[in-house]
């Protein structure tokens, strides 16, 4: 019988008794996603599958992603693969496009939200882990909501904040002439509420993310000040659980309730993780 724990007081859930070897029947990716739901983020364990597999897990829940960083020289469009080796198994220079694009993982952001339809699932996968791998911190965005004063939720609700894949590269070094022509026109800044409503439960977060660049309306220098104000608030120890991966773990997570950061790691030992996911259907 397959089940959800809950991490002690957190909103990050472990699942048990499933084999994802085999593709989540509707009933069980119905389940995966209540739980997702309640929780936040719930982890796999333990699940030695292959590229076909993870696919077919994401298009349990949807129309898979497509990758599309060319950026990244990514071979294939059904998955972004990160870590500290390439598709040869060389390692990734620090100073190369590909690990500056990916800097942008140690800051707090939810995937895709520079896109028109943010990505509401991802899925990543630990194909190679060092002895002692980075963890990965994952924010509660609905309990940072569900903790403000109802005066300040007053001030905030009905406000919209514009989104860019540039804001969140520009913090970390990169220059809009790296970015491919390709890139900035399939990806123009977009708008998003700055506080979701959840499509399932319809209980309230914040949505913010590095990508986050300004409020709409307001000032840039204004707007940045709330972001950031915002982004702080919601990332205190309270709000956060830091996720100690093992070889072979599959982590979902629900991009519209949760904030996430990659954590730095410089080798030297080959880390492989492999991320997908599907689009959100509607931003409220
Ligand atoms: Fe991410």
């Amino acid at each position: 019988m397959t089940s959800f724990h809950k991490a002690g007081a957190t909103f990050f859930a472990f699942a048990q008794a499933f084999d994802l070897r085999h593709t989540p029947t509707p009933q069980q990716a119905a389940a995966i996603e209540a739980a997702l739901d309640k929780y936040g983020v719930v982890a796999f364990r333990n699940q030695a599958i292959d590229g076909d597999q993870q696919h077919a897990f994401t298009g349990a829940f949807g129309k898979p992603r497509e990758a599309t960083f060319k950026e990244l020289g990514s071979a294939n469009t059904r998955f972004v693969d990160i870590g500290n080796v390439d598709y040869d198994g060389r390692a990734i220079g620090p100073e190369s496009l590909t690990a500056l694009y990916m800097r942008a993982n140690l800051l707090w952001h939810t995937d895709g939200s520079f896109n028109e339809k943010p990505t509401r699932y991802t899925i990543l996968h630990a194909r190679e882990l060092p002895p002692v791998p980075p963890p990965t911190e994952y924010a509660d965005m609905r309990a940072a909501w569900d903790a403000l004063p109802p005066a300040r939720q007053a001030e905030l609700v009905g406000l919209r904040v514009v989104h860019s894949i540039v804001r969140s590269r520009e913090q970390m070094g990169m220059t809009a002439d790296q970015f491919t022509a390709d890139t900035l026109q399939s990806k123009p800044p977009v708008e998003h509420p700055l506080v979701r409503r959840h499509r399932l439960s319809g209980r309230r977060s914040l949505y913010l993310a590095s990508h986050a660049s300004h409020v709409v309306g307001w000032s840039l220098d204004k707007g940045r000040a709330l972001v950031e104000e915002l982004i702080a608030y919601a990332t205190q120890p309270r709000f956060v659980y830091s996720y100690d991966w093992t070889p072979h773990d599959l982590l979902i997570w629900d991009n519209s309730r949760t904030m996430h950061r990659a954590t730095p790691y410089d080798g030297p030992h080959p880390r492989k993780m492999r991320q997908s996911g599907v689009h959100e259907l509607d931003v409220v």
